[in-house]
């Protein structure tokens, strides 16, 4: 039996800031955050949403009478949580207006959580074939103004559905993991803003890649051109391009340029979004089926989904008949298009007007947000 991905949902709050302008608000050369990292536009996360509202709001274009009733389980990847208790995914299934019947689940490892849910996902729905399962990856990626991390910042949501007889990705039963507990990024309870190694970071996730990659060949038999693209999980898109070129030489001049190809199709939406965290790796695989030109059902996709802390993992995808017109790639590319620009200075005001980790009462700047779903506030601690 086929299962895999059946929708994609996206979201990310309006407004962005151009990259260029903030490369020259911090004195650095355009050109190290266009092209060293890879980044044209961020977007800015307002204190009217949290990781609960954005993933509702991208878990919304993707529900609908015909997949309401059969979803059984809600898995919730987020390092963006909003309580240390109480998982993320109640309020989702409040907020999705879901029957109470529903399993719901909040997952934790980085940025892998979200595959973390959909492999589970696969052997849920392997199980009970007639049940689909919603995952969710929802973050805000901050490491704070003026640091070496600020350019990789960004956030937003992606959701799937998981079904048997999938209409955009059959998932292959293989995968490869590689597990190590090395310290390359990391968020202690007190701290709203992620700590970094920064260039250990960006060596730990090659280093796996290329494990994870390296075994499933070996366990699967599977040559570097069955895969006609490679999709990766994209803190910032010159991440996955410096994964990808470190494997180039072991392929065909041909197909080489084939995987180079999609990967610039890959890297069109993370461009403009910056780093979800869990759901880069799903904006990625989005960006590559909306605008690649030359990929045809039945062909392959490599994915490698990696979460600081550390774990990588490497799986394949089967694309499926009639992908295209299962993507809701209108909705994304309007929501794209229709965000606001705000200047470096009004970018700043908004990321120092987070909610305080400690506050009691707190009123957000809900009324300029025109999402379905916000957070207005709080009130005795509780999120409203
Ligand atoms: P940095 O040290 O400021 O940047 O921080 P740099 O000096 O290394 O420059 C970056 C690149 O720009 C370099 O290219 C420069 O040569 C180039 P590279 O050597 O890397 O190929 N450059 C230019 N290019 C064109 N024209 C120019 C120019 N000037 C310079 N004029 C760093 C960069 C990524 C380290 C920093 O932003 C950071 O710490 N980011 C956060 C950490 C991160 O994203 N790590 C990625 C791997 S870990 C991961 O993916 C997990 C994560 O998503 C979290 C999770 O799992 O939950 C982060």
């Amino acid at each position: 039996m086929k299962v895999g991905i059946d929708q994609i949902g996206f979201y990310t709050p309006k407004w962005y800031v151009d990259m260029a302008n903030l490369a020259q608000a911090r004195n650095e050369d355009p050109n190290k955050y266009l092209i060293g990292i890879g980044q044209s536009k961020q977007a800015v996360i307002p204190n009217s949403q949290d990781a609960v509202t954005m993933a509702a709001n991208a878990a919304d274009t993707i529900l609908s009478e015909a997949n309401r009733d059969k979803i059984d389980l809600i898995l919730f990847g987020t390092e963006s949580g909003i309580d240390n208790s109480k998982s993320g995914a109640i309020y989702l299934q409040h907020l999705l207006d879901l029957p109470n019947d529903v399993q719901s689940v909040e997952l934790k490892q980085a940025c892998y959580a979200m595959t973390a849910g959909i492999q589970l996902a696969k052997d849920h729905v392997l199980a009970h074939p007639d049940k689909q399962v919603l995952v969710v990856g929802a973050d805000i990626a901050r490491y704070g103004l003026h640091s070496a991390g600020e350019p990789t910042q960004g956030g937003g949501a992606m959701a799937v559905t998981i079904s048997a007889d999938p209409r955009i990705l059959a998932i292959e039963a293989e995968s490869a993991h590689y597990v190590a507990d090395i310290m390359d990024f990391w968020r202690p309870l007190y701290a709203t803003e992620a700590l970094v190694d920064g260039k250990y970071s960006s060596a730990q996730y090659i280093d796996f890649f290329k494990r994870t990659l390296t075994m499933y060949q070996q366990h699967t038999n599977t040559e570097l051109s069955d895969l006609s693209a490679l999709v990766f999980h994209l803190p910032y898109t010159k991440m996955g391009l410096k994964a990808l070129k470190s494997i180039l030489n072991e392929t065909s001049e041909s197909h080489a340029n084939q995987l180079m190809k999609n990967f610039e199709a890959s890297r069109v939406f993370n461009r403009q979004v910056g780093n979800l965290y869990t759901g880069s790796l799903y904006l990625s695989l989005f960006s590559l089926l909306v605008n690649a030109d030359d990929l045809n059902s039945g062909d392959k996709i490599g994915l490698f989904s990696y979460g600081s802390g550390a774990e990588g993992e490497f799986f394949v995808g089967t694309l499926q008949t009639d992908y295209k017109k299962a993507l809701h790639a209108d909705h994304m590319q309007n929501l794209l298009r229709n965000r606001v620009e705000v200047t470096v200075t009004e970018y700043e005001a908004m990321f120092n007007s987070q909610m305080p980790l400690q506050a009691e009462d707190f009123e957000t700047n809900y009324r300029e947000d025109s999402a379905k779903f916000y957070l207005a506030g709080q009130q005795q601690q509780q999120r409203v």
